[in-house]
């Protein structure tokens, strides 16, 4: 059993993630992007007394690296996400700010980053100062023994309210799909097991390692002392790896990818011609005047050229 949940499984998983991001980014490469369809919503480069808006209508490289950035590291445009209503009393539709997805939506995010990065020390021997600072900062306030990090309860957190808001929100249950639930049950599946094994339950950590480099190392072994619980936290990892390719987890790649993300806007400042464009025959009007003028004249139709 040891090997199956803790050599073959995780294998399997590795190979489906990377088969299957291999397969996505060659699909998404390969789409036609034969027109420029950036998202904007700011002044674009115009008149030099306009003044133009770069991040939100980015109109060079340099602009749509900077949008991105500020897209990937803070999520900039879902800080503008609204909340719509009709309130009963006024009879009218109120729209109004609502951070809170902005909020917990970027504190999953950067408290998973944080999360794996310092997984690495399970794979890295010795473990390089950086890792262990961000231990330690991640740690610095010490809660409970052994310490629970920030990240583990920002976590939590953040995946317990992005999980209760699709369930509590009529709104938003109505446009949610098992696919939806699922991943954010299996994230969530993950993170309380790694918990659990961290404060209450816990494993073996150097057999832990001794696995995980063995099967990095394609030398692979399963110690014993290593506890069902960690099991139980690798097949979710390893479900959740197999599972991440073809899921809505995949947008970490697919946003390079999303034309309305990565394309400048300088369609009328310059001339993009379509490279799938063919040579179409065409029949422009003069050449129709030439084959009908006489019947158009013989039907009094106005001609060009007489
Ligand atoms: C998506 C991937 C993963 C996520 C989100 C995740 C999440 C977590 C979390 C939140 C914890 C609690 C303590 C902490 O934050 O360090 C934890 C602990 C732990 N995880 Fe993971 N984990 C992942 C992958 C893995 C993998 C691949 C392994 C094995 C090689 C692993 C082994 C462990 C162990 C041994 C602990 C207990 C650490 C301790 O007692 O200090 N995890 N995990």
């Amino acid at each position: 059993m040891n090997t199956l949940f803790g050599v073959i499984l995780p294998y399997c998983a590795i190979a489906i993630f990377i088969l299957g991001m291999l397969y996505r980014v060659i699909k998404w490469g390969r789409s036609a992007v034969p027109f420029r369809i950036p998202t904007t919503c700011g002044q674009e480069k115009s008149l030099p007394w306009i003044k133009a808006s770069p991040l939100d209508n980015p109109y060079d490289n340099r602009s749509v690296v900077g949008r991105m950035l500020l897209e990937i590291l803070i999520f900039r445009s879902l800080w503008r996400n609204t909340r719509t209503e009709v309130k009963p009393e006024r009879q009218k539709l109120i729209y109004g700010g609502n951070k809170f997805l902005w909020l917990f939506g970027l504190l999953f995010h950067w408290s998973l980053l944080i999360i794996l990065v310092r997984h690495l020390r399970l794979f890295i021997e010795p473990v390089p100062w950086a890792l262990k600072t961000l231990e330690d900062l991640d740690g610095a306030i010490e809660i409970l023994i052994p310490t629970l990090f920030l990240t583990d309860i920002a976590i939590l957190l953040a995946l317990t309210y992005l999980f209760l808001r699709r369930v509590a929100f009529p709104q938003i249950r109505y446009i949610s799909l098992p696919a939806d639930y699922f991943a954010l049950l299996l994230l969530l599946g993950v993170a309380t097991t790694g918990v659990c094994l961290r404060i209450f339950f816990h494993t073996d950590v150097v057999a832990v390692k001794e696995l995980a480099m063995s099967v990095l190392r394609f030398d692979p072994k399963a110690p014993e002392g290593i506890s069902w619980l960690f099991y139980c936290h690798l097949t979710m990892v390893s479900a959740l790896l197999a599972y991440f390719p073809f899921s809505k987890m995949v947008h970490m790649g697919g946003i390079f990818f999303s034309p309305t993300r990565n394309l400048a806007n300088n369609n009328r400042a310059k001339r993009h011609v379509n490279p799938w464009d063919y040579p179409v025959k065409v029949h422009p009007y003069h050449e129709y005047e030439d084959e009908f003028r006489k019947l158009m004249k013989g039907a009094g139709l106005p001609v060009e050229k007489e």
